[in-house]
């Protein structure tokens, strides 16, 4: 049957025999009563952490929390001043201010849409901020990574990595989340590596930290009665660490049909005024999503061609955190070179899910091109 729609995202794909593992595996934690705890987290957390190349791995409630348990377990405090991309999902800010601490923006750079090593410098300099949180957002990551990672600890200020979007993304061929001091991913369904309901982890290799916020995220318990300082229940569910074991045992095929959605989309949109992005040479992605540049003037036509071909598309994301209403009243500083607003007006995520169709792919493909060459 011939396509007629593709939607943004889809979470409906799964490899045949997964619905019965998981229900099956569900019933069995059922039958236990195993909802909170058990087994099952710590093998899912191992698996994790064989995957990431990080020695600890620790599961929580969603990727908001597992920033907030990063920035506490790194000894962030009242007042402190955080530095943040301009251009991020608003988390990253959210979690800042929810620690008590004090964001401040720092602009992406127009063409990697990611922070550069001299921004990042500018920033440090004129700021003197306690901690930093790098986003490697689009499952890619700024190629200046491990220059910012080295100034960072030259220079004393603690480096969080947001990965929420690049879970299986390499740089230099090495897992983007092993170099890092401490980084944090989110499993909201929707992500490359997705759960049955919210949830996050922490992927840290220092001891120290790992223990931090294992207790971070049982109310600060030193044991089942004490309590060594203030947490949050942030433990992560049993139903939801079963189907994140589970689809770990696929995750490599996941990925590489979402790569190969994104490469697709970048050889056969060449030379149109869209014009896809696709990460630095430096950097493996993970396909997280399908990103693309258009002249803001322009971007309003080809959505409403993408929407009357019923097809799904992103602005990923439609402003930037120093813009937000809800920043007012938190920032407590920026630099502002215009990119994150520009990328804002300017970017366009087309279909990107694991296991999109080659006619999908071609159905977008060439809707996209009739749209420039009517
Ligand atoms: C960059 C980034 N940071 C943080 C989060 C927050 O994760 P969660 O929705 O699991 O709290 C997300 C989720 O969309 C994200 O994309």
């Amino acid at each position: 049957m011939s396509v007629t729609a593709v939607p943004f995202i889809t979470l409906n794909r799964f490899e045949k025999g997964f619905k019965e593992n998981f229900l099956g595996g569900v019933a069995t934690l059922f039958e236990k009563t195993q909802f909170v705890g058990g087994p099952v987290v710590g093998e899912m957390e191992a698996e994790l952490a064989k995957f990431t190349k990080v020695k600890y791995a620790i599961g929580c409630a969603n990727g908001t929390d597992a920033i907030q348990i990063a920035l506490r377990g790194v000894g962030v405090e009242k007042n402190d001043k955080v530095l943040v991309p301009d251009m991020t999902f608003w988390a990253t800010f959210e979690a800042v201010v929810n620690v008590g601490a004090n964001p401040v923006t720092v602009d992406v750079n127009r063409n990697s849409c990611h922070w550069d090593l001299e921004t990042f410098k500018k920033a440090v300099t004129e700021f003197k901020p306690k901690a930093a949180i790098m986003v490697h957002l689009y499952g890619w990551a700024t190629p200046d990574t491990l220059e910012i990672r080295k100034y960072a600890k030259e220079n004393n200020v603690l480096l969080i990595e947001d990965g929420a979007q690049c879970f299986g993304t390499k740089i230099n061929g090495e897992s983007v989340l092993s170099g890092a001091l401490i980084s944090t991913t989110s499993f909201y369904p929707a992500k490359v590596l997705g759960a049955s309901g919210d949830a996050g982890a922490v992927f840290t290799n220092d001891e120290k930290l790992n223990n931090a916020c294992r207790i971070l995220i049982n109310h600060g318990r030193t044991d089942h009665y004490s309590h060594g300082m203030i947490g949050w229940n942030s433990r992560i569910g049993a139903y939801e660490s079963l189907f994140l074991k589970l689809s770990l045992e696929h995750i490599d095929a996941r990925i590489e049909s979402r790569k190969n959605a994104v490469k697709y989309y970048a050889e056969a949109l060449q030379g149109l005024p869209f014009k896809p992005v696709v990460a630095d040479s430096k950097i493996t992605e993970n396909g997280y999503c399908a990103v693309g540049m258009i002249d803001p003037a322009l971007r309003p036509a080809l959505m409403e061609t993408l929407k009357a071909a019923n097809i799904g598309f992103g602005t990923i994301y439609p402003g930037a955190m120093s813009m937000q209403s809800g920043a007012n009243g938190h920032l407590v500083g920026k630099i502002d070179n215009g990119n994150a607003h520009y990328i804002s007006q300017s970017v366009l995520n087309l279909p990107c899910f694991a296991y999109i169709t080659k006619e999908e792919l071609e159905y977008v493909v060439q809707t996209v091109k009739s749209h420039f060459n009517k």
